[in-house]
């Protein structure tokens, strides 16, 4: 039984201010802290997401979260206090209800998804069950109706930073390295490493010692002009690595279009100076794709409101490609049924904090992979060291899941909880190969 909950505010990845959740409760006759849990935090953030509660004071530029630190214990501990905790969407379910607003903006999107996984994660230590386990009983609606075997999430490793993660003039975003089809998580985290380190003596060679410093998630952050140097440095690396592109090793691509399109002129500033219409943007990905067909995965190639131009890229790669929808569906139930009606995007990218429960994620992976779409489990660029996101991603049979590269402790912790997942499964006999 919860006894209640308290928030604080600690420092996320990015060194900005997030919320930390403990939770307490009584537990053999004694009260006990059963779990804690923190929220990540976007940059890139799509305009229908959660409400981030910031004080907007004197404080760390007006980003701290005292405000929803406070909510914790002033709104949802008393709501939650007493309740058991066998049924997580009962306790998302309260979050929601004492909230009121659909972008979580009373209680605040960073204390809801906080106090969420630290529910989950409380729920499943108490209950001596593994994180995925527990997930998994309530994401299929009951432990009776999840299944006997497990699969590993394909791991999209973001090797390269740009855009809003980096300090250069490269307007894409992410860059990503993932295994290809058929390799085992170990092996292929081995592989990705071993990319990593490749890649960044081509950059120190090639574009300076500086070019291998490293940006938000983990990637190397050199300062280049276009999306193809990156994608032949990558390549180049896959090669010295000794591995085949598209064979051992597939690369995805996270433009964050929104962040480079000009709203005025409906125009799209892929390189610095060089503006392209929704058209020539859907030209360009197809164009890219034939020039590099390792490329499996484009997330965000347009405006999270461009939706004419989302139908036509889906009906012109979308069977050659995943195209995956981050700021257009913002892990959003209501949005996803309108673009799993349009045909929008063939995946989803599921981000807890953009709707602020584990409860409304879950509802919209269902949406999706119930209906043969893809979902990829992904971090935030601001992250904290808690891998919450790596169970949840077994748990529903997520295709992928993305967290960074295989360089900081933020991201790699993900990593790693899914190596200790890999190995629970295989022991227990329960991997899906
Ligand atoms: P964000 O970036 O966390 O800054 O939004 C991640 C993404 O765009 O996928
Ligand atoms: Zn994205």
């Amino acid at each position: 039984v919860i006894e209640r909950l308290h928030g604080r505010e600690v420092l996320d990845s990015r060194g900005n201010p997030t919320v930390e959740v403990d939770v307490y409760a009584k537990y053999l006759g004694r009260v006990v802290l059963a779990a804690r849990s923190s929220a990540p935090s976007g940059a890139s953030t799509g305009s229908n997401e959660a409400r981030e509660l910031r004080d907007g004071d004197k404080r760390y530029g007006g980003k701290g979260t005292q405000k929803a630190a406070h909510n914790v214990d002033t709104i949802l501990s008393p709501a939650l206090a007493g309740k058991g905790f066998c049924s997580l969407k009962e306790l998302d379910e309260k979050i929601i209800e004492v909230d009121g607003t659909e972008l979580k903006e009373k209680v605040g999107g960073n204390a809801s998804t906080a106090t969420s996984f630290a529910l989950a994660e409380s729920a499943a230590a108490l209950g001596e069950k593994q994180l995925f386990e527990y997930l998994a009983c309530q994401y299929y609606g009951g432990c009776d109706a999840k299944p006997k075997k497990f699969k590993l999430p394909t791991p999209f490793f973001n090797i390269l930073n740009g855009g809003k993660h980096a300090g250069g003039k490269l307007k894409v975003q992410e860059f990503m390295v993932c295994p290809g089809v058929g390799i085992a998580f170990p092996d292929g985290l081995r592989i990705v490493a071993e990319v990593y380190q490749k890649l960044g003596g081509i950059l120190t060679a090639k574009c300076g010692v500086s070019a291998r410093n490293v940006g938000d998630e983990g990637g190397f952050a050199p300062n280049l002009d276009t999306p193809e140097q990156a994608l032949s440095f990558i390549e180049e690396a896959i090669k010295a690595a000794g591995y085949t592109p598209g064979k051992e090793c597939c690369i995805g691509m996270d433009a964050a279009a929104s962040e480079f399109y000009h709203k005025d002129t409906k125009k799209y500033e892929i390189e610095e100076g060089v503006f392209k219409t929704g058209d020539e943007m859907i030209t360009y990905w197809e164009e890219l794709l034939k020039k590099h067909p390792a490329i499996c995965s484009i997330e965000d190639g347009l405006d999270e409101k461009d939706y004419e131009h989302w139908v036509k890229l889906e009906a012109r790669i979308g069977s050659k490609c995943q195209i995956v929808g981050d700021d257009l569906l913002t892990t959003n139930w209501r949005t996803i049924e309108k673009a799993i009606a349009g045909k929008w995007c063939n995946a989803l990218l599921l981000k807890v904090n953009q709707i602020g429960t584990i409860t409304e994620a879950f509802r919209a992976a269902r949406l999706m992979l119930e209906k043969g779409y893809k979902v990829m489990v992904s971090h935030r660029s601001g992250e904290t060291c808690n891998s919450v996101i790596a169970d949840i991603a077994v748990a529903i049979g997520a295709q992928s899941i993305k967290t960074g590269s295989t360089a900081r402790g933020e991201r790699i912790q993900k990593y790693t909880r899914l190596l200790q997942i890999y190995e629970y499964l295989k022991e227990h006999d329960m991997l899906e190969c």
